[in-house]
């Protein structure tokens, strides 16, 4: 049998130790499916004595990510670290340029500096693999990359953020407020340390570049990405969505169009009898639109300490194995700039809830500010103020739209100028449909 595959790690979070327990528990299986031992021999943390439930005894300890990365009895270096700078980038550069194969679970890091560091691994002949940067354990990387790879993609879409899916969820379920539930959720431990970051859509937004980079070909690039966040959406908005057939999610979406590349977080209405529309919690999922095959829908979880091992480890079999394909499907030179999408020509239909003022004209003037911009109604309705906990002011009710197919620049003047005939009150909320 071929020699072990010797792993050194470094972060040992509930990652780092659910990997370690995981490569003790499946010993026989991998070394069978991979045609060879996978033996972790080091391990890197700031916390020597602290006790993980694991067993590191007979692992070396290093101190240093970057001696770990070049220490010449690994195969290959695993970085659990996080971040988008040093010591997780140093390290990775140390241990591809010392000719290791890398894997990661670094969203934040791939985002920013994936196009160099891809280009790195190929200088070297060695692997970049990083399924456990998006979707935790939904094979999704390997699916774009490999499964698919024959195949010509419209749309990836996903909900890629378990604590914003879990907050929706919260909200829609229990007509609870934004803050309580994102409370409940930094209570369960999903939220990341700053919850701005899975609220405000940063954290999809890196995965999205990714997925994008891997189906579409461009340069994963996080600031390329409009980003739009949940914290304004209401439970007035949810319990609207349900009657009308929908439900919010905050999805990433990445699509062709004939202007390029398109790439968008942002609050999304869903029909409710999509698969999308059934992931509830912090489960994870991703739709694929690829000639042929549409709509594919992984489903899973998508963060924790097992579901993250899980993609790591599969990332270290196939290192094992000896696969090594060019990290984002395709040589690094190949990949191409993409620019941000100029949202006001997004196309598509657009939810929107006025707080109208009670009196006679008031949906007469709203209809013709939007025929002014030829914008068509699916449907519209208007609600006693009691049936939807809104922040409705007395003399106002709450007006829902759906319009059809329309550009996000006409929709905006049409409100602006219904803001100007005085017949609304506060903010419109405004939540674009994805049709699927
Ligand atoms: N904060 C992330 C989430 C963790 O809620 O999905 C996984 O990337």
């Amino acid at each position: 049998m071929t020699a072990a595959l010797k792993v050194g790690i470094a972060g040992l979070g509930t990652v780092g130790a659910a990997l370690i327990a995981q490569v003790a528990r499946q010993r026989e299986a991998l070394a069978a499916r991979c045609g060879r031992a996978i033996e972790i021999v080091a391990v890197c943390a700031r916390a020597k004595g602290k006790d993980r439930g694991v067993d590191l005894k007979k692992m070396k300890w290093f101190a240093d990510p970057v001696a770990l990365a070049r220490a010449g009895d690994i195969d290959v270096f695993v970085e659990l670290i996080g971040g988008a700078g040093d010591p997780a980038k140093g390290a990775i550069e140390a241990a591809l340029a010392s000719g290791k194969s890398v894997v990661t679970a670094n969203k934040a890091l791939l985002a920013k500096h994936g196009v160099k560091l891809a280009a790195l691994a190929e200088k070297h002949h060695v692997a970049l693999n990083f399924e456990a940067a998006v979707g935790g354990a939904i094979p999704i990387v390997k699916t774009l990359r490999e499964g698919l790879a024959g195949n010509s993609f419209e749309r990836i879409y996903g909900i890629l953020n378990g604590t914003c899916n879990c907050i929706l969820t919260q909200m829609e379920q229990d007509k609870m407020p934004f803050a309580e539930c994102l409370k409940e959720a930094q209570r369960l431990g999903y939220a990341e340390a700053d919850p701005s970051f899975d609220i405000e859509g940063h954290d999809t937004a890196q995965k999205l570049a990714i997925l994008a980079s891997l189906a579409f070909g461009t340069k994963a690039d996080q600031s390329a990405i409009y980003v739009e966040g949940i914290s304004s959406i209401t439970p007035a908005d949810l319990l609207a969505a349900e009657e009308l057939g929908y439900r919010v999610k905050l999805l990433g979406v990445a699509v062709k169009t004939d202007k390029g590349i398109e790439q968008r977080v942002h609050p999304t209405m869903v029909r409710k009898d999509s698969a999308i529309a059934q992931v509830m919690g912090v489960t994870n999922a991703v739709t694929v639109d690829a000639a042929g095959i549409n709509p594919l829908t992984l489903i899973g979880p998508g963060a924790g300490g097992a579901a993250t091992a899980s993609a790591v480890l599969s990332d270290i079999g196939d290192i094992a194995r000896g696969v090594r394909t060019s990290p984002f499907g395709r040589p690094s030179a190949l990949l191409k700039n993409v620019r941000k999408a100029p949202m006001q020509r997004h196309e598509g239909g657009y939810y929107i809830r006025l707080l109208a003022r009670d009196k006679p004209g008031t949906a007469a003037t709203i209809a013709t500010r939007l025929a002014e911009q030829e914008i068509s109604l699916e449907s519209i309705v208007q609600r006693h103020p009691a049936h939807v906990d809104t922040d409705a002011k007395a003399g106002s009710v709450p007006v829902i739209l759906i319009t059809y197919a329309t550009t996000e620049d006409a929709v905006r003047k049409a409100l602006a100028a219904v803001g100007r005939d005085r017949v609304i009150s506060g903010t419109p909320q405004v939540i674009r449909i994805e049709k699927n």
